[in-house]
């Protein structure tokens, strides 16, 4: 069946009709700078966990529903169009998303959507447990690296599943009777692989234990869903995670935790700009590494209720310092980008060493084009700091390196351009609008 034949007649609010912003690829984002923020940014729902939510649906034929889901995010867009190939229905109004999964009549995942967005390889593990059998498109390398998908391809065989590749796709059938509990260890942390299997293990014969696990709060926060849906698990948050397989899940209402890359992301912007900005809903014990590194370099970060308040005196410049990425509750990967924006007009230098992806210093050039001093030496980055950046015209590589051109641009001297935003939406739910508001002169040209 290809694609274009598809048309979701089962969907209760279409994509198009939901309120987003819709951006070619050409437009582009001007931002002039030197201006302090000030105000309250709203947190939205963490995209990433939002995406494996939406997978965790696929695994009852109930109606299940999330709150707080960040729905007008590019790659919500991206996995809605997915679900509904499926045969899912999808209806979303404002931050609430309803997933029924009652009527899939296909178990393939095409090319098309999957290459758009990486988070489509976890319809993976749901639909093998569920239905037996599973075609998914390999997504294929990124800007920021290989990214290959081995890790869960070997831990599914383990549960018994028969696997082959050809023609680009990851076939799939679980033997008869379903698939079995077995002991898994994943040879390196995989936050995508962890939450595959977990989601497999759900409806598979017995029990199975995950060593070596994830353990980011969106891996949890996907765990506590599917205890809401009936499935036994525990250890979430622990490297070890053990599921027994039940026969069947149900509906549930679960509510999205804020999306910590977002609050790093913002923390980052009031830091450079020497502001006082409130994240509202938003949690410091899912970042503790990047707030103390925050600390560290000079700016306050303290929890108020539901809330996080960032503060940076003006007159006391950032300090430099020293950053490596790992896995949770290490310092994420996905705020490298952002940190380093912030690292070049510290006093000092700072050595940035990415760990998690072999290729995520697309942002150096374009940031070394607005004037920093950054050197890149294998998988490290010297950031000697500079008394300040200059606006320039940029070039938007992937997600965290679009917005830390973004966080560069509030502080540099006159006007810089980022193009290819695209990237932009596809993470940050009303960038500009949330900027602004704070008094940044940002704009969309
Ligand atoms: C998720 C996040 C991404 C984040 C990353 C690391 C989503 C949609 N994406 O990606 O934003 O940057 O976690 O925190 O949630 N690896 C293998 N084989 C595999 C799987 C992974 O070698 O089968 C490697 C990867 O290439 C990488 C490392 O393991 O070097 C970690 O990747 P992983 O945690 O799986 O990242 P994702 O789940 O793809």
């Amino acid at each position: 069946m290809s694609l274009s034949a598809v048309k979701p007649t089962n969907t209760v609010t279409k994509i198009d009709e939901i309120q987003s912003v819709n951006t070619s690829s050409l437009d582009k984002i001007q931002v002039t700078g030197a201006q302090q923020l000030n105000g309250i940014i709203p947190i939205s729902g963490a995209k990433n966990c939002a995406l494996k939510l939406m997978c965790a649906a696929l695994l009852t034929g109930e109606t299940v529903k999330f709150q707080n889901s960040p729905n007008t995010l590019r790659d919500m867009q991206s996995q809605t169009e997915l679900l509904e190939y499926l045969g899912c229905t999808v209806s979303r109004e404002k931050d609430l998303m309803a997933i029924n999964a009652g009527g899939i009549k296909d178990y393939t995942a095409p090319y098309d959507i999957v290459r758009k967005m990486r988070g489509s390889i976890l319809v993976l593990g749901p639909l093998l447990t569920r239905f037996g059998e599973a075609r998914v498109s390999l997504p294929g390398g990124c800007a920021i690296g290989t990214r290959p998908v081995d890790m869960h391809i070997k831990a599914l065989e383990e549960l018994g599943a028969k696997i082959n590749l050809e023609g680009g796709y990851i076939n799939a059938k679980a033997p008869k009777g379903g698939l079995q509990g077995a002991k898994i260890m994943f040879p390196k942390v995989s936050v995508g692989a962890t939450e595959n299997l977990m989601m497999a293990a759900t409806l598979a014969n017995g029990e199975t234990i995950l060593s070596n696990a994830a353990r980011e709060p969106e891996i949890t926060d996907l765990g506590e869903c599917l205890i809401k849906m009936g499935a036994k698990i525990t250890g979430l948050g622990t490297d070890t995670i053990r599921i027994t397989g039940v026969k069947n899940l149900n509906s549930a209402i679960h509510s999205v935790i804020p999306d910590r890359i977002e609050t790093g992301t913002y923390m980052v912007a009031a830091a450079m700009t020497g502001g006082n900005i409130r994240l509202e809903n938003a949690r410091l014990e899912h970042l503790t590494a990047a707030a103390g590194h925050l600390a560290r370099a000079g700016v306050q970060v303290e929890q108020e209720g539901n809330d996080i308040i960032v503060n940076r005196d003006i007159d006391k410049p950032l300090k430099a310092i020293d950053i490596m990425t790992e896995p949770h509750p290490g310092f994420p990967t996905d705020l490298q980008a952002q940190f380093m924006a912030m690292l070049t007009i510290a006093n000092g230098a700072s050595l940035v060493t990415e760990t998690i992806f072999e290729n995520r210093f697309m942002h150096v050039p374009e940031l070394n084009r607005m004037g920093a001093n950054i050197t890149v030496q294998g998988n490290s980055a010297i950031v000697r700091g500079v008394n300040g950046l200059k606006g320039a015209e940029v070039m938007a590589t992937d997600l965290r390196a679009s917005v830390a051109l973004v966080l560069a641009g509030l502080v540099a001297d006159g006007e810089t351009t980022i193009n290819r935003i695209y990237h932009l939406e596809r993470g940050y739910e009303d960038i500009i609008g949330k900027l602004s508001r704070c008094g940044a002169k940002i704009k969309k040209i």
